[in-house]
């Protein structure tokens, strides 16, 4: 392994370098492959496995052949340190893994994207002294690296918070001045400690500062968005954890830290640009518009509510030709997947076309609707996408809505004053009959009412998803 090769720039190439590179660009390799693979949910759990199959081998490779400018490889007992450190973090992320409720999937999702964060954050800061001897490119990405990454952290940590319910929306319309200031001021530290040219000694109070002013950035930025704005928000976190720990990987010259945070970075930026499409948003105005928590509404007349019974359900259900579900996050709540399968089938046996429709922002995360009805075996065609299912909506005889209520609020269309204002939505509303599910009369994410409730084509079936789709089923076997 030691056996040279050749000198680079006078620096000799081993054996050992070369398998090294050659294993960090197979690495690379196997993340973009898993990328592919990540696109399609019949293939998604194979594409993970493939890319923590490459994380695995670049953190193998790593600890074995690495070396330092002096050619001395990684010292055995931070060998043994890393590998506990590493034994510890798998069990915890096994068992939180496995337990975590569905549901909750994106405050997960969020934590661990801020121990990413974290973790560049911290690279940064220890390699701040090197880098301050070093050249101008190492003091630029160590600075960048930090900064981002605790905004990473610290925003992620309040993105965990909001979406556990433990952190409530503080938004104040000032906000936005305070928090564009305090993002100027901690870029004009950063370019400070970057350009000033003063010896390291006498700027540590600054990396301390500007680590303490990026965690109170990222607290601030995230804490007054609410309602429809949160996965826009988490999206954008993930990428900026990508992009530091990029630049960590330009820190240690480490090709597959490099690789992987740009693609974490690129991906999560493609998906936060997605879903502002698919909310009508530019991604400035979700980050400085801060709206979402509730917000000013015109007021409606409420209208009646008029409930529907579970036979007539079933009559109405069996006797339509074209039957679209739509189904939301009260769905995933109610754990129905599998019972609103099995309403499908039945339908479908008595000849009935039945299709769900997926808008790109019900449930609580990216994908959630297509995950969930997966897991319950529905076949992948019959998941139609909001554009292309909207044109057909008048046609449909039945739109029914399972714990969805943000995705069909025509308040997006009508009300300038609601917060989802814009958003594009399912349009329920032009189904010849609507079937609403849920509980009671309660409100979705954005926390608005929903005067598709008052529709006089709406009947209200409520209770539990999951039982009452136990019943219907049970009523159409029996009719
Ligand atoms: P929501 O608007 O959140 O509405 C869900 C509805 O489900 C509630 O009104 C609730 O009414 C009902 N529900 C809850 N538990 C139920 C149960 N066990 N059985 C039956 N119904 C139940 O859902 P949506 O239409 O899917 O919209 C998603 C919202 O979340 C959007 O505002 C979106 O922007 C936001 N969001 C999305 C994501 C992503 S990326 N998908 C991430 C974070 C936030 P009752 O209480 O009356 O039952």
């Amino acid at each position: 392994m030691d056996e040279i090769l050749g000198t680079v720039n006078g620096m000799k190439f081993t054996l050992g370098d070369s398998i090294l590179e050659l294993s960090y660009l197979f690495a690379a390799l196997l993340f973009v492959w898993g990328l592919k693979l990540l696109s399609h949910p019949e293939t998604a759990r194979r594409g993970n496995l493939w890319a923590a199959a490459g994380m695995g081998l670049a953190m193998l490779t790593t600890l074995l052949l690495h070396k330092d400018h002096a050619g001395n490889g990684i010292p055995l007992t931070n060998v043994w340190i890393i590998l506990a450190a590493i034994g510890i973090g798998s069990v915890i992320g096994w068992i939180v893994a496995m337990r975590v409720k569905m549901t909750a999937m994106p405050q997960l999702v969020s934590f661990y994207n801020a121990t990413g964060g974290a973790a560049s954050a911290l690279v940064a800061l220890l390699e701040f002294p090197k880098a301050m001897a070093g050249d101008f490119t190492s003091l630029l990405v160590t600075v960048l690296g930090l900064i981002i990454g605790s905004v990473a952290f610290s925003g992620s940590m309040i993105a965990y918070g909001k979406l556990d319910g433990k952190v409530g929306d503080i938004f104040a319309g000032y906000m936005k001045y305070i928090n564009i200031s305090l993002m100027l001021i901690t870029l004009a530290l950063g370019a400070y400690l970057v350009f000033s040219g003063i010896p390291p000694i006498e700027l540590t109070w600054g990396i301390y500062l500007l680590l303490i002013l990026s965690l109170l950035y990222g607290v601030l930025f995230v804490m007054p968005i609410g309602g429809a704005d949160m996965p826009v928000v988490i999206s954008l976190l993930n990428a900026l954890t990508g992009i530091a720990a990029a630049m960590g990987g330009f820190i240690y010259s480490n090709e597959a830290m490099i690789l992987g945070g740009i693609l974490v970075g690129a991906a999560g930026m493609i998906l936060t640009m997605l879903m502002c499409k698919a909310m009508n948003r530019s991604l400035l105005n979700v980050i400085i518009g801060a709206f979402g928590g509730g917000g000013a509404s015109i007021s409606h007349e409420q209208g009646t509510i008029r409930e529907i019974q579970l036979s007539d359900a079933a009559v109405l259900l069996s006797y339509s030709q074209k039957v679209v579900i739509i189904p939301g996050y009260g769905l995933a709540a109610a754990q129905a997947q599998h019972m609103v399968h099995e309403l499908e089938e039945i339908l479908e046996a008595k000849g009935v076309n039945v299709r769900y429709a997926i808008h790109p922002v019900a449930g609580r995360m990216p994908g959630h609707m297509n995950v969930l009805l997966a897991e319950a075996d529905v076949q992948y065609e019959q998941l139609v996408e909001m554009d292309h299912i909207n044109p057909d909506m008048p046609n449909v005889d039945v739109a029914i809505i399972i714990g969805a209520n943000d995705v069909v609020n025509p308040a997006a269309y009508d009300d300038p004053g609601s917060p989802i204002y814009g958003m594009p939505i399912i349009n329920a509303h032009l189904a010849k009959n609507i079937i609403i599910m849920k509980r009671g009369m309660g409100k979705g994410y954005a926390g608005i009412e929903n005067f598709l409730f008052f529709n006089e084509k709406t009947r209200m079936l409520f209770g539990d998803a999951k039982s009452s789709l136990q019943k219907l089923v049970n009523e159409i076997k029996s009719m």
